[in-house]
């Protein structure tokens, strides 16, 4: 893929970031993965935050920790000390055995030099001060920095505390429970709720009926646009056609191998 020039799309296009890591070959959201990542040169990696409580920031997807770790505890119930001593590469395999749930801190402190990172508020708003901190301290490049959100509110506030970090609107589709069949908002409306808020872009299932024009109507209002979660390489090279800016994905080195002239 060639390289885009520009302050808006100055990485790969579509860059590819990888979803809680490289989630297929190591523990999500661990420095495993995210070492995985840039071993199976992601151009980024996506990550999932949480306050916990005594006011720090850990990288984990679901608000307890049954699921990923070794022990069942509510995140925000909890202090760091507390969190640190879960193992969050076994459930995983033995070969990553005592994998920690990392802070925002130093994950943000590893994101090599030109890379991306994706931050998804998992929280609410109350997370967003300790947010600007980490970020400030980190002293990243904005540019390299995203944060993503399903909660519009949350968003705004985000944007207006740090208003140098991109905003990207996470959208989904809804399933009818007894049809089963999901429907998407519609594109132009959530396209124009986003520009009006002044975010950066929309970061949407990969379920929207996203074509070539689709994505240029999404463009023209001046937003860069994100996809997730595609797998599938048939997938990733019809997205990349259609001129999406990211492409999230479980499995980086598949999706990186796919779209390589
Ligand atoms: O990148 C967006 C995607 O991560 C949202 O879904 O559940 O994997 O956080 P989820
Ligand atoms: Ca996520």
């Amino acid at each position: 893929m060639v390289l885009a020039v520009g302050i808006a799309s100055a990485f790969a296009d579509p860059a590819i970031i990888a979803h809680r890591g490289a989630s297929v070959d190591a523990p999500e959201n661990t420095p495993a993965a995210f070492r995985e990542a840039w071993n199976q040169k992601a151009d980024g990696i996506e990550l999932d935050i949480w306050l916990t409580k005594d006011g720090r920031i850990v990288v984990i997807h679901d608000g307890s920790t049954k699921r990923t770790t070794d022990k069942n505890l509510v995140v925000r119930d909890h202090p760091l000390e507390e969190l640190r001593k879960l193992d969050a590469g076994v459930w995983k395999g033995e070969k990553w055995k005592s994998e920690p749930i990392p802070t925002l801190e130093e994950t943000l402190g590893e994101l090599p030099v030109g890379k991306l990172i994706y931050i998804e508020i998992k929280c609410g708003p109350e997370v967003l001060p300790e947010l600007a901190r980490v970020i400030s301290k980190a002293g990243k490049p904005a540019e390299q920095l995203r944060i993503i959100g399903f909660n519009f509110e949350t968003l705004v506030k985000s944007k207006a505390l740090m208003p140098e970090v991109k905003t990207l609107w996470l959208v989904s589709g809804s399933k009818d429970k007894i049809t089963g069949k999901t429907t998407y908002p519609d594109l132009a409306a959530i396209s124009e709720k986003a520009s009006a808020a002044g975010m950066a872009g929309l970061d949407l299932n990969m379920g929207f009926p996203l074509d070539a024009a689709a994505v240029a109507a999404i463009k023209a209002k001046g937003l860069t646009l994100a996809v997730w979660t595609v797998n599938d390489p048939a997938t990733a090279k019809r997205f990349a056609a259609t001129g999406v800016d990211a492409i999230n994905t479980d499995h980086p080195a598949r999706i990186r191998s796919a779209l390589e002239p």
